[in-house]
Formats: C-alpha cells, sequence, structure tokens
C-alpha cells in the first residue's frame, strides 16, 4: 500500500479532514434507488450554495478537466469561435480542451502574473462579433492570479455571449456567485478548496448555456460528457438514478460531509481563515528574503507564490522540503518552471502551525543556500 505521509502544502490535492476521509472510506452503498438519490440530490443542493447558481448542478465522475470538457464541448459547435482568456498555464490548458472540441479559439492575453481585463475581452468582440463564448479562469492557478470574473460576466451579458468559468481552484476558496456574475457554464473539481478527494467534477448549467446546448445536434462531441445526456437522466430518471453512469458513490459522500463542515462554519468565516494564513505566510516570507510574486492588494486566499533566493533553481526548494521536511509544497509550472515556488493553503485543515512549519523549513533552505550560484 503507498503510504502518504507528507504534508500537502501543494495546490490540490489537498489533505481533507478526517471527517471527510472517514465518509470516503464507509461502506459502499449502490449508486441508484431512493436512499442514494436522495443523498446525491442534498449534496447537490448543498453545493447550489456555494456555486450560487439557480441552474442545473452535475457531479461528473473525473477530474476537474472533465468538466470543463463537457462544457465546452457540449455548448458549442465544431468550427465556433470562443475567446479563450490567458494568463497561464491553465489558460493555455483551456485553449487544448477547446480546439480537442474543434473550436476555433482566438486568445485575450495578460501577461503571466497580471489579471486578465475585461476591455481587452470588449476590443476582442469588436474585432469578432462571431465569437459566441468567452472562456476564462477564476483562480489561475499557475500564477496565483484571480481573474476579474464580475467584469468580464456584466460584459458577456451585454454582449449576449456566452460565459464559461474554471473554477478548479477556486470554488470553496474564493468568493463566488454564479448567477449574479452572468455565469452561463462552470465546472471546478473536488480536490481544492471542496475539501475532498480527487474524483468528481461539479458541473453548473444555467438557462442560456441550456439554449446554446440544445440548438446543437445531440451528437455534439461525446456521450459522457455530453450535458444533454446528463440532464435527460437527470430528468427521466430522477426518482432513482439521476445520472446516466454509475456514480462515484464514496465521492459523493466525501464531498458531502466536506461542504456540510463548509457550511457549517460560513464560506465568509472560511473565505477569511484563508485570507488570515495567506497574510501570516507573506509576511513570514518576506522575513526570510522571499519576495512574493504578487502584492498583498492581489492576494489570493488559498495559494501564495514567491520568488526563491537569487540564483536558485525553485525546483530545488521543492525537493528540499519534501525530503528534509516531508512537506510538499510547488514550483513554478510553464514559464514559471523553477523561478518561484507555490505553496497551496487551501484545505480546510490547513493551519497557522502548518503556515509556520513551512516557514520554517523554507528558513533552513535558505540559511543553507545563501548566495548559491
Ligand atoms: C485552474 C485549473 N484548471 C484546470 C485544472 C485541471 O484540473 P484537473 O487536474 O482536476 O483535471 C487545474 C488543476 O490544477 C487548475 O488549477
Amino acid at each position: 500500500m503507498l503510504k502518504q505521509s507528507l504534508k500537502l502544502m501543494i495546490p490540490g490535492p489537498i489533505q481533507p479532514d478526517p471527517a471527510v476521509l472517514e465518509a470516503m472510506g464507509s461502506p459502499v452503498p449502490p449508486h441508484y434507488g431512493p436512499a442514494f438519490t436522495d443523498f446525491y440530490n442534498e449534496t447537490l443542493s448543498l453545493l447550489r450554495q456555494v456555486i450560487q447558481t439557480s441552474g442545473d448542478i452535475f457531479l461528473m465522475p473525473g477530474s476537474g478537466s472533465a468538466g470543463i470538457d463537457a462544457c465546452l464541448g457540449s455548448a458549442l459547435l465544431t468550427g465556433e469561435k470562443l475567446l479563450v482568456g490567458i494568463n497561464g498555464f491553465f489558460g493555455q490548458r483551456l485553449v487544448a480542451i477547446a480546439e480537442s472540441s474543434g473550436l476555433v479559439t482566438v486568445p485575450v492575453t495578460a501577461e503571466w502574473g497580471q489579471p486578465l481585463r475585461s476591455a481587452d475581452f470588449a476590443a476582442a468582440l469588436d474585432a469578432h462579433p462571431d465569437a459566441r463564448a468567452v472562456a476564462v479562469v477564476h483562480l489561475e492557478t499557475s500564477t496565483t492570479i484571480a481573474n476579474p470574473i464580475a467584469e468580464i460576466g456584466a460584459l458577456c451579458r451585454q454582449r449576449g455571449v456566452l460565459f464559461f468559468v474554471d473554477a478548479v481552484s477556486s470554488l470553496g476558496g474564493l468568493p463566488f456567485q454564479m448567477d449574479d456574475w452572468g455565469i452561463d457554464l462552470m465546472a471546478s473539481a473536488t480536490q481544492k478548496c471542496l475539501g475532498a478527494p480527487p474524483g468528481l467534477a461539479p458541473v453548473a448549467v444555467g438557462p442560456r448555456a441550456w439554449e446554446s446546448i440544445d440548438r446543437v445536434p445531440s451528437s455534439n462531441h461525446g456521450w459522457y460528457t455530453n450535458l444533454r445526456v446528463w440532464r435527460h437522466y437527470a430528468e427521466d430518471w430522477a426518482d432513482w438514478h439521476p445520472f446516466p453512469i454509475t456514480m462515484a458513490t464514496n465521492n459523493v459522500m466525501a464531498l458531502n460531509a466536506s461542504l456540510k463542515q463548509l457550511l457549517a462554519e460560513g464560506i465568509a468565516t472560511r473565505l477569511e481563515r484563508y485570507r488570515g494564513l495567506a497574510l501570516r505566510l507573506r509576511q513570514g516570507l518576506r522575513q526570510i528574503g522571499l519576495r512574493p510574486y504578487t502584492p498583498d492588494e492581489m492576494l489570493a486566499p488559498v495559494l501564495t507564490a514567491a520568488y526563491g533566493p537569487a540564483g536558485v533553481p525553485t525546483g530545488k526548494i521543492v525537493s528540499y522540503l519534501e525530503r528534509e521536511a516531508g512537506i510538499k509544497i510547488s514550483g513554478g509550472l510553464g514559464a514559471l518552471k523553477d523561478q518561484i515556488i507555490r505553496i497551496g493553503h487551501m484545505s480546510p485543515t490547513t493551519t497557522d502551525a502548518d503556515i509556520d512549519e513551512t516557514l520554517a523549513a523554507l528558513r533552513t533552505f535558505c540559511e543553507q543556500n545563501q548566495g548559491a550560484p
């Protein structure tokens, strides 16, 4: 058996609360019948409070990318045009997913480390009046930058284009209001701020998205990730099996337990707690001489990046912390490889003591690697 003893300070998967792991390890129930159907529906209603939508919600077994695939592939036809915000690795990933469904993507870029600007989407929509949709990552996990979703959503409403948001690393950790922000489609994942193990992609679909989905042929882009298939079973088999496949029952049980903890704590209180961790970490990083990658005004409450000591590839810091302290942090992705470290504090179980322990290990590393060539 694989023994996991590392302290996870990465941007997902997170270490869930013991009660969530206990739910995950419960005896496996059948995925159909009235008892599991009620439980599934209860889980959706808990999730609804986090997503803040009156639209439809599905739990798709798979990782966040399955949900993204489902949203983009179901709502748009091969050859249709999509504006994609790119200011990091996961914006680029949205392009790859969209293009796998034959969509024509138009990049709307900002420098890595800077947020996307709604004015740039307005200009891109002027230049591409045939664009049907806009896709944006909420929290760009590669750079820790939160993009201005409410502003871009308001623009999309004004211009009558669909708005898809990748909330894989933000849902449950950053403010999120699907309906009020004009979001039509959203995909997330359970292994980050939702506090559960990997395995489910929550997907939410609003009425304008359904209009777009119902416009496309039923054979559009596959079956498993076709949202029309998911709606069909949610309606036709509502009383006993409201999804088309064998549901990942224990993942639903874990998510249910985690969502109950989140709502019992209160979303605002949880977010404030994460912000406190972020501020503590930033202060400690500065004391060690590791400059945060973004200014405090742009902090992500659940994820912090910092530059390493001059001349030290940050991969070395990541290996050191794992080897010497049993703490798993992340390095930079893509263009930021070996440039930054990224420390996740998106688990509901993360405490001040975890932040302090991580800082202590980083301090020792820095003391041993001062002025390294
Ligand atoms: C913003 C963002 N989008 C998409 C993904 C891909 O999610 P998954 O690995 O769950 O498919 C990630 C994973 O880290 C992410 O952070």
